[in-house]
């Protein structure tokens, strides 16, 4: 069990499913393609720009964002748009740590898909109410937010005039380039800048997750000293202490011998969103050239109720990685009764997340048993501390697991074919 920054890495019971001495005998390798990205080499060294990130963000930056959000209290409803790495990082920590803080707006994302029904929710959630945009696109292109953007922009104009709406603006988008930049110029919006040097999914300790996870009240300076602590931690050389490059390491293993579908399961439901940027993160990284480990995640126990089955009992190539939290922030613990008709009192004065616990432990040991390699996360509180830590030993982890595949973990070139062909329908 190796514990960073209040998480505890456990990859024990994984190993047993690799020859003996099997990740140790990697390090050299690990520690060849760590040193590299060090050293701001090999492919996508352009990209590495997140590496060094949570400890070059100065304090002025820090006051900048910080003051953006403070100003955004004056609204009721706060629209973030964006969509994939320009999106996915701030959901993931603001449902991480409970949602807005108290006296903050409403935080609401839109641009995320083009389903019509969703978004005009979003429409209705802000009508009659006082609210701000925060758009999010590195391109400034893409056409999700490029539209939910179009329409709330004009929604603000037609409430407030041109001047009123560019006061209630924020753009996070490339410091010259793209549609979004021009505008933003033009119009006199805030602006933030997403560094060329960071891709999507690795840009959540930006602007584009530090933003708009002020404006909901949440402390990022505790984030980013979170993910600066596990930076620290995850350049050091010695395998078995360096989560990220153990995690790596493990995890490339049991995909050489076939478990190329890795499962994230938790049993915090709040969790869910960390999974979804997981999933991108490791997804966009690795899958690519015919390789990488297929992404999936569950919530457990609900899931235990669906795809339980498959991963007890399916097909044998699911590795399963657990992100389990021991106490979580509510309290509540289940009454006595003295009838007992539903035969719980022997649960009577047990807290929910003891219970909840005892299913993670009793779900790993059924999993394993079933012939899933699985390895642990845990976490004894979520704070933004740890939150912090977790994000940034995910991307130190993808970046080590890419290379060790041969890929380059920072591109994504498979994203582009489906809009070739959806914009020729569309007449682009
Ligand atoms: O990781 C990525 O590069 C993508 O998920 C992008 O973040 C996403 O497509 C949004 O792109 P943009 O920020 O240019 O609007």
């Amino acid at each position: 069990m190796l514990e960073t920054q209040g998480i505890r890495l456990d990859v024990s019971a994984a190993e047993k499913f690799l020859a003996p001495g099997a990740v140790d005998a990697l390090a050299d390798q690990v520690r060849t393609v760590a040193t590299e990205l060090e050293n701001g080499q090999g492919p996508g060294a352009e990209y590495l720009g997140w590496l060094g990130l949570p400890g070059s963000i100065t304090e002025d930056d820090l006051a900048a964002m910080q003051a953006s959000g403070d100003r955004a209290r004056s609204a009721e409803v706060y629209v973030v748009v964006g969509i994939g790495g320009s999106y996915l990082g701030a959901r993931a920590v603001l449902e991480a740590l409970g949602g807005t803080a108290a006296g903050c707006p409403e935080i609401v994302f839109a641009g995320t898909g083009l389903c019509s029904a969703t978004l005009d929710r979003v429409l209705r959630k802000i009508e009659g109410r006082d609210f701000r945009v925060c758009v999010i696109s590195k391109s400034g292109t893409t056409l999700e937010p490029a539209v939910a953007f179009r329409l709330l922009r004009a929604e603000l104009e037609k409430r407030y005039g041109l001047d009123g709406a560019a006061e209630r603006i924020t753009a996070v988008t490339d410091k010259s380039r793209g549609a979004l930049r021009e505008l933003a110029d033009k119009q006199g919006y805030e602006t933030f800048v997403i560094p060329d040097d960071v891709g999507g999914r690795f840009s959540v300790l930006t602007p584009v997750g530090l933003v708009p996870l002020a404006a909901a009240g949440l402390d990022i300076r505790a984030l980013v000293r979170g993910a600066a602590d596990m930076a620290i931690a995850c350049t050091g050389t010695e395998l078995r202490e360096n989560p990220a490059h153990l995690y790596a390491a493990t995890r490339h293993l049991l995909y050489k011998k076939g478990f190329n579908t890795e499962v994230m399961s938790t049993f915090t439901a709040d969790l869910q969103m960390i999974q979804e940027w997981w999933k991108q993160l490791f997804g966009e990284s690795e899958g690519k050239g015919g390789q990488g480990i297929f992404p999936a995640s569950t919530v457990f126990t609900t899931d235990l109720h669906s795809l339980g089955q498959y991963v007890q009992d399916g097909r044998r190539e699911l590795q399963e990685t657990f992100l389990c939290v021991r106490n979580v922030v509510g309290s509540i613990t289940v009454p006595d009764d003295p009838a007992d008709l539903d035969g719980l009192n022997y649960l009577a004065g047990r807290s929910l997340d003891d219970i909840n616990w005892k299913a993670f432990e009793g779900t790993r040991q059924a999993h394993l048993d079933g012939g899933v390699p699985c390895t642990s996360l845990e976490i004894e509180r979520v704070t933004p501390e740890v939150v912090g830590a977790l994000l940034y030993m995910f991307e130190k982890a993808v970046a080590v697991s890419g290379r060790l595949l041969g890929v380059n973990p920072f591109d994504q070139p498979g994203v582009e074919t489906y809009k070739k062909e959806m914009f020729r329908r569309l007449g682009k």
